[in-house]
């Protein structure tokens, strides 16, 4: 039998696509978003239940494996050091009713990277020991998409509660980098800069996250304040204006950007132009065969909150190699040695 899981969270179904990708098999979904329970219905063919905060845990199927990529809030703590009472009223806590409840061997929980210093870190506190509360081991560690096969500088933190053992990341596989020259588009309606639009920079350099600023449009922003002589400097662009070699990874394709303002510099030819939608969601993992939102906006909203499926997959991948679905009792990590043994 398949190891089964549950997509919280779900949006267009990433977490889903990486762990079924993995061999697991998905017997519920929550997703509160019209938007994203079309597309993820029109994919997947499964109804996708509502609001989080509307679920009986246990009219859920069994399972082995809890998702998430929640929404962060912050928790206002009574200080009463209830365990996961405390977190009422968050997202977090809807989550930890459910895990009280069905008690899943693993939990996967992703989020942007500024999780961990959300509400002066009390965020990211409160979640680990109620976690541990609730009777799991915890590891964590930020992963970047552009370790696992794809040309995006994609930061994201992964928390994992297991009751049978721990998670080690040390046991990813990491892959080769990989350039975003060879995930774009061969043909189609491409839309191009003239040239007096953009200034590019004299000697681009690869920068440690694999990006190569190479230009920035002539846009009359964040002209002021702003020194002779470092207009080389991606920083004193603002991110839509930023131009990146296809030589190189792209940054983060994030969720505010609805009108795709992602430009990309073409050395051969000479030119730039904006990354196509299909490019958007190829440098995410999904498949060309996805089947997107009708709305241009919705998509770029949607690929943006989405995570980076091959991630998605080391992890499941992982689990099941880590033998963290079996019931077999495994050395125990505590406190502080977490972080040390595994970032
Ligand atoms: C960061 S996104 C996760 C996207 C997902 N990981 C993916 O691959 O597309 C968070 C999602 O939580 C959903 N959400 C917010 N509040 C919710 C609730 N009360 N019940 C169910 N889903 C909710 C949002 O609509 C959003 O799609």
């Amino acid at each position: 039998m398949k190891p089964r899981f549950i997509d919280l969270f779900a949006g267009i179904g990433g977490f889903r696509k990486g762990f079924e990708d993995a061999g697991y098999e998905c017997v519920f979904t929550s997703e509160i978003n019209e938007a994203c329970q079309e597309v993820y219905e029109n994919n997947f063919g499964d109804e996708v239940f509502g609001d989080i905060t509307k679920i009986e845990p246990s009219n859920i199927p069994d399972f082995e494996v809890l998702l998430a990529g929640f929404p962060c809030q912050p928790f206002s703590i009574s200080g009463k050091k209830k365990g996961f009472e405390d977190t009422r009223g968050t997202l977090f806590f809807d989550i930890c009713r459910i895990i009280d409840e069905k008690q899943p061997k693993v939990v996967v929980l992703e989020n942007v990277k500024h999780l961990i210093h959300h509400d002066k870190k009390r965020t990211f506190k409160t979640i680990i020991k109620t976690l541990e509360d609730l009777g799991y081991n915890v590891t964590y560690k930020i992963l970047n998409a552009k370790d696992f096969g794809l040309p995006q500088n994609r930061e994201r933190i992964f928390i994992m509660a297991t009751k049978n053992g721990f998670f080690r990341f040390d046991k990813l596989k990491k892959k080769k980098p990989v350039y975003l020259k060879d995930f774009l588009d061969t043909k189609g309606d491409f839309e191009y800069l003239e040239k007096e639009e953009y200034t590019l920079i004299e000697k681009p350099k690869t920068q440690d996250t694999g990006l190569i600023f190479t230009g920035y449009r002539n846009k009359n922003t964040w002209k002021n304040g702003i020194r002779p002589n470092t207009e080389h400097l991606s920083r004193v662009h603002r991110q839509p204006n930023r131009i990146y070699s296809i030589e190189g990874t792209h940054p983060t394709i994030p969720s505010q950007e609805t009108s795709g303002r992602f430009f990309i510099y073409l050395p051969n030819e000479d030119k730039v132009r904006k990354l196509t939608l299909n490019e958007c969601y190829r440098i995410m993992g999904f498949p060309d065969n996805f089947k997107r939102h009708q709305k241009t906006g919705e998509q770029y909203k949607q690929i943006g909150n989405s995570v980076a499926i091959p991630v998605i997959f080391e992890v499941a991948r992982s689990i099941k190699e880590q033998k963290l679905l079996i019931n077999e009792p495994q050395e125990k990590v505590v406190g502080d040695l977490r972080e040390l043994l595994f970032s």
